[in-house]
């Protein structure tokens, strides 16, 4: 296709100038003629896109049916139950009752019920009464002084960083609201979290963010002042999750913004690693000292801790 294009535009190319020199073309038609054949050359002489040194000019086509992919497929493609992680069903669902319109549609139809990886839920034939009250765990034992009545469904561990301050705020007023609570993730206690009084579970990872020394280690000072907050409810040492198993994580420098490396404690615009592993300690039992010691600086709040096991 290559060889093909350098003579077909060769010859074009001289034709045109010659004709224009002539008088047998108009400069109009002759511009957009060379415009096109020196933008072919440059196509093909580029080493940096293979595609378009192989097919110059048309393998423009490939990137702008690329770029338009994504609105291809969600618009032409998608059907109403197709859509990872959320069908666009559940995401019309959600955005009707954010906009407080309607939200009862009956779309259990379109779904395959007898196919063999379908998974839902059957209401008893017993019909039983509504419980008005929703069911809590008592969350902390003898040694815990503040134990927490935790709700069985809660909001799993998104740093402020990786959502939004919206997102945060959102979802600890939906936590407020629905009597539940919001983990605050590894990246800190932020003041998003404490604006709509949601009860917070504040997690702790190995870079220890928002209790951490200059030197990345375990801060007992300001870990005691955040950790008494009224709002946290309860402490998680994270050791591991599962996207990410014992692997650590990295604070890339491009989005270590100064808000927030206030909040973690950390030199903004700098990349910052959460390491593996804790550096407070090393073993089982000094994991279990670690929760007693926070237990003590917290006032009496439950600790636990989050692994992934795989
Ligand atoms: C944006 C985002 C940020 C997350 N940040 C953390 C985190 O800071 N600490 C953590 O333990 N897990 C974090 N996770 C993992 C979640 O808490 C949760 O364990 C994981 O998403 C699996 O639950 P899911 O299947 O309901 O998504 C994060 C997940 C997402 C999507």
């Amino acid at each position: 296709m290559r060889n093909q294009f350098l003579i077909i535009a060769s010859t074009l190319l001289i034709a045109t100038i010659t004709l224009w020199f002539f008088n047998f073309l108009p400069l109009g038609v002759a511009i957009p003629i060379l415009i096109i054949c020196l933008l072919g050359f440059r196509d093909a002489f580029q080493k940096k896109h293979t595609i378009l040194r192989n097919f110059p000019l048309l393998g423009h086509f490939r990137y702008l049916f690329e770029s338009v992919s994504p609105e291809i497929q969600q618009y032409f493609i998608e059907r109403n139950t197709d859509g990872r992680p959320f069908s666009r069903n559940y995401r019309s669902l959600v955005y009707q009752r954010a906009k407080n319109v309607n939200d009862t549609s009956p779309f259990g139809t379109q779904l395959e019920l007898n196919s063999s990886n379908y998974e839902g839920l059957r209401h008893s034939i017993y019909a039983k009464s509504v419980q008005h009250e929703l069911p809590r765990i008592r969350v902390g034992g003898t040694e815990c002084k503040k134990p927490y009545e935790a709700s069985i469904l809660n909001i799993s561990a998104m740093s402020f960083g990786s959502l939004s301050a919206n997102a945060i705020m959102a979802l600890n007023a939906a936590a407020s609201k629905g009597g539940f609570y919001q983990n605050t993730g590894e990246g800190g206690l932020s003041p998003y979290h404490l604006k709509n009084s949601g009860d917070i579970v504040w997690q702790i990872g190995t870079a220890y963010f928002g209790c951490r020394t200059k030197e990345g280690g375990f801060d007992p000072e300001e870990f005691k002042k955040k950790a008494q907050h009224d709002q946290v409810k309860m402490i998680e040492i994270k050791l591991s999750q599962g996207a990410k198993p014992g692997h650590g994580g990295v604070l890339p420098a491009s989005k270590n913004s100064p808000e927030i490396a206030n909040i973690r404690g950390i030199e903004p615009h700098t990349e910052v690693h959460s390491p593996p592993g804790h550096s407070h300690f090393s073993d089982a039992k000094g994991l279990l000292e670690f929760i007693k010691e926070l237990r003590e600086l917290s006032g009496g709040k439950p600790i636990g801790f989050k692994l992934c096991l795989g």
